[in-house]
């Protein structure tokens, strides 16, 4: 009796060592970017994109359309189970109390959000990047710090926290999938804006080292030249727009050398790519080998703008579609 007794005692105590050296290497996830991670931002905005109706999230728990731009989870959301941490909640869809409890992290991805700041003058679409690392800083002076009885702790607690960033994409689509500026748009211009890109993105990366921020997961941006949408307005003859994926790859290499830089000059900092280069090329060459039935939208979707529009609610609800590349 006793020994069994005090076998469970020894390996829950291990288990309980276990998780918590998992928990106490990433005691939170904190998230920026676009519809890729938003979880539920844009649904308190009054103008832009939305996915809180159907058919978003018809495979996500309880068929709940959360504000994610997706059938189920978000590769933020599988980054919370890999760390072993609950769903990240969307600050602005918090209320105080719910933000006073958070000390797991917050999601300030909101769809359609670039990196450069909005045209002064329309009403916000969307929180762009420089909003969503404001809304960090106000969730840290307001909420988390209060958690924490030193500055030392909550720099320590911030200092293990993971940071992914998402975006950039918005800001290609906006430029390139608007012909008056691509039809102008020369290899140079590609360059340039690519420059002006990435040297903004690690202005903010550096603020949020500055506020406490330690160890980062920044994405590239995807081939964009393969979206359905894309291709529909850019009508390329390759299967995918070249160009279009020939300025994201600029974008990409500059991301590489901004990293590296800030990597370098930041102290205690870890800059973690997320490679995207040459991903959505292979899927569509061989979706099989990625459990992808097909690699075009459900006949019940189509492409209208930035929106999929449901066409008959039924057989979306049947079908389910999980094994679309393309389907929301
Ligand atoms: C805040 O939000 C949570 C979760 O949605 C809810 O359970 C709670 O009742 C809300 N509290 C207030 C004061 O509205
Ligand atoms: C730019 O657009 C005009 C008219 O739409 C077209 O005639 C011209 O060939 C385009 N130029 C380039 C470089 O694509």
């Amino acid at each position: 009796m006793e020994r069994s007794s005090m076998h469970l005692v020894f390996l829950s105590t291990l288990q309980c060592l276990f998780l918590s050296t998992i928990a106490s290497q990433a005691p939170a996830l904190y998230i920026f970017g676009d519809s890729v991670v938003d979880s539920g931002n844009n649904n308190h905005l009054r103008e832009g994109i939305k996915a809180n109706h159907p058919p978003y999230g018809i495979d996500f728990p309880h068929r709940v359309a959360s504000g994610r731009f997706t059938n189920g989870y978000t590769i933020a959301d599988f980054f919370d189970k890999w760390l072993g941490l609950p769903l990240t909640p969307p600050y602005y869809s918090t209320n105080e109390s719910v933000r006073h409890q958070t000390i797991k992290g917050f999601n300030y991805a909101s769809g359609s959000a670039e990196i450069l700041p909005e045209r002064e003058g329309t009403f916000a679409r969307s929180l762009d990047l420089k909003k969503q690392v404001k809304l960090f800083e106000e969730s840290i002076q307001r909420y988390v710090r209060l958690h924490f009885e030193s500055k030392d702790e909550l720099h320590k607690y911030l200092s293990k926290s993971i940071f992914l960033v998402i975006v950039g994409s918005d800001d290609y689509l906006d430029n390139y999938l608007q012909p008056k500026h691509y039809n102008s748009s020369k290899l140079r211009r590609t360059d340039k804006l690519a420059e002006v890109l990435t040297r903004e993105l690690a202005l903010r990366l550096k603020e949020l080292y500055n506020i406490g921020a330690r160890k980062f997961i920044v994405s590239e941006i995807s081939e964009l030249g393969c979206l359905p949408y894309v291709i529909n307005v850019v009508k390329p003859k390759t299967r995918c727009a070249t160009n279009v994926n020939n300025a994201v790859a600029i974008f990409n290499r500059k991301l590489g050398v901004q990293l590296h830089s800030l990597s370098s000059t930041l102290k205690g900092s870890t800059f973690v790519t997320a490679k995207f280069t040459g991903l959505w090329e292979e899927i569509l060459k061989h979706p099989k080998n990625y459990g992808i039935a097909s690699i075009f939208l459900h006949p019940c979707f189509f492409w209208y703008h930035a929106y999929i529009v449901l066409m008959n609610t039924n057989r979306c609800f049947v079908f389910g579609c999980t094994r679309y590349v393309f389907a929301p």
